[in-house]
């Protein structure tokens, strides 16, 4: 894509020299007001991105075209967001492809659906199922919010590829053939049921779960719906480093904890809800990751692990 300079209505992510982010739509004649004095709009509209803007104080920003993983970071919130390190591994372990049908709830601000709309891209579909009426207009602004870089955002239109469907996802989903499920909501168990009706065969279902009861008891209905295979539960660490002279260490602050995720492989024919006896072919035998049996290496083959490995 070609280089293209700022144009006036486009968001733009202001960076001072300690860092700070700051988003700001561009407006002919307005001023972002900071207390380094202001910054004449003016002064960036026109000029390439990555240019560095002064201030009346003569302090300096760099200015770009913000991340989509900056964006979501400061655009409103009405709820918990799925932080981007969270974002990354929910896109490739629950394989987010272009031309996807991917089933989400819930809403929240609508950090994580704009990366589902992306991944999925204008030949896919995200249908959001969110139960609570008053996060579904300020998320929807978040999400036509954002724009693809060099282009301004359009306020009025959604997305084509999205469909908002304000209804409890525990009582049903009205999707079948779905590709990929894609939960943050408190009691992801809940959906299970419905999962086994509206994921295709090889479908995948993710959770994203602030505390490890509930991972525990996402993982354990599952197991015993019997219509799951691949079950795996893991967490994100992200360790940023400052990199100054000498002085080359992890950062001292960092997020800790957001959530665990587990992920799941929708089986072909099988399946049971709650309630249901498991018919008599189900016997348990599929293996979670940490179960399989490893493959064992061809003769004279080494199997690539260091000497005295386990596991
Ligand atoms: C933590 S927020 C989701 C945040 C979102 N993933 C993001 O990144 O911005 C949880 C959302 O799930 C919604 N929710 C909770 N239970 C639900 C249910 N049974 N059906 C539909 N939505 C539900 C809540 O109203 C809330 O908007």
């Amino acid at each position: 894509m070609a280089a293209q300079p700022f144009r006036e209505g486009e968001i733009v992510l202001l960076l001072d020299r300690a860092q700070n982010r700051r988003l700001v739509r561009l407006r002919a004649g307005a001023k972002a007001h900071g207390h380094k004095g202001y910054l004449e709009h003016d002064r960036i509209i026109g000029e390439p991105e990555g240019t560095v803007a002064r201030a009346s104080s003569g302090a300096t920003y760099l200015v770009f075209r913000p991340r989509l993983s900056e964006y979501a970071l400061e655009m409103p919130r009405k709820s918990a967001i799925v932080y981007p390190k969270d974002v990354g591994i929910i896109l490739v372990w629950a394989d987010i492809y272009p031309g996807a049908t991917v089933v989400e709830s819930g809403l929240g601000s609508g950090s994580l659906t704009l990366a589902l709309l992306r991944a999925v891209g204008p030949t896919g579909q995200v249908i959001v199922y969110e139960q609570r009426a008053d996060m579904i207009g300020p998320a929807l602004a978040n999400v036509r919010g954002f724009a693809l870089p060099g282009e301004v955002p359009d306020g009025e239109a959604g997305p084509s590829n999205l469909i908002v469907r304000e209804r409890d996802v525990y009582e049903g989903i009205e999707e079948s053939d779905v590709d990929r499920l894609v939960l943050d909501l408190p009691e992801p168990w809940r959906v299970l049921p419905h999962a086994l009706d509206c994921l295709r065969p090889g479908g995948v279902v993710a959770c994203y779960s602030p505390s490890i009861v509930q991972v525990q008891r996402t993982v354990e209905e599952l197991e015993a719906s019997g219509g799951f295979g691949q079950i795996e539960s893991l967490e994100v660490l992200y360790r940023p480093w400052h990199v100054k002279g000498q002085a080359v260490r992890p950062v001292q602050q960092m997020v800790s904890h957001t959530a665990f995720l587990t992920f799941a492989r929708r089986l072909a024919g099988r399946g049971h809800r709650p309630g249901e006896e498991a018919p008599k072919d189900e016997e348990d035998e599929t293996l979670a990751p940490h179960e399989a049996a490893p493959v064992a290496p061809e003769d004279g083959e080494s199997d690539g692990s260091a000497p005295g490995a386990t596991g």
